[in-house]
């Protein structure tokens, strides 16, 4: 039977898993939200891109929860870092992991202030507050600014893998994940 633990080698199939399929789903949701941002309010892609960005984002939050359960049970087994681009590395991915959990929690916490409630899949999840509370208004900001760096983030974190680790340097580093 496949091993589905990690290795110090290489990320078993679970941790695969959880990243390449948060990965895709991750491309689906800044575009979402690209579009959101960049057309107008009635255009037909923004409206069809827009319609799944709560349901995804909400699935995306229970996604890392799992991955970083997983990740701390396999902390002592999974690929380790050494050095200063190591430590660099490492830090990269905790603030990545930060970010997964913060932008989609700040919105929720939005949601559960405002006057329009929150539905998962249909699944009523906060009321409607009435009246709606103005502090947690606040968060709803942070959430559009922080999805941005973490969008950042993530694109420098591709390009060090990709263009840094497989094509320059040609160390195999994406075989860990692969
Ligand atoms: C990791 C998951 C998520 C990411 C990466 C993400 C990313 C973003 C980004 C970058 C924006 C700014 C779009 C713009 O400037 O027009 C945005 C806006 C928005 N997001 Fe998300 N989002 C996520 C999860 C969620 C969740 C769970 C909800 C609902 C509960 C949600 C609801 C919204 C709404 C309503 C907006 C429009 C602006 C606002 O009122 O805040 N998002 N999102
Ligand atoms: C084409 C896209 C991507 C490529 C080629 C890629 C490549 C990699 C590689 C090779 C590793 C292993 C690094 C190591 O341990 O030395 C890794 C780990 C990681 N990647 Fe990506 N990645 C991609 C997309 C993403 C996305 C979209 C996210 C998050 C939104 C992400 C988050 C992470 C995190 C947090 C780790 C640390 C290991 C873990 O706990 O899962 N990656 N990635």
């Amino acid at each position: 039977m496949t091993k589905l633990q990690d290795t110090p080698h290489r990320y078993g199939p679970v941790s695969r898993a959880l990243h390449w399929g948060m990965a895709a789903l991750f491309a689906l949701q800044f575009l979402s939200a690209a579009l959101h941002w960049a057309l107008p309010r009635e255009n037909a892609w923004r409206e069809a891109f827009w319609f799944y960005h709560a349901d995804l984002g909400i699935a995306l939050f229970l996604l890392v929860l799992l991955r970083g359960v997983w990740g701390l049970a396999n902390i002592n087994q999974r690929p380790s870092h050494t050095g200063l681009a190591g430590k660099a590395a490492n830090a990269g991915h905790l603030a990545i992991y930060l970010l997964m959990i913060v932008v989609p929690a700040l919105r929720l916490l939005a949601s559960a202030g405002s006057n329009r409630g929150l539905s998962f899949l249909g699944l009523q999840i906060f009321p409607p507050q009435q009246p709606e509370i103005p502090w947690t208004q606040i968060a709803a900001q942070w959430h559009g600014e922080l999805g941005w760096v973490l969008a950042l983030l993530v694109l420098g974190h591709i390009a060090i893998a990709v263009g840094w680790h497989h094509l320059i340097k040609r160390d195999g580093s994406l075989q860990k994940m692969t």
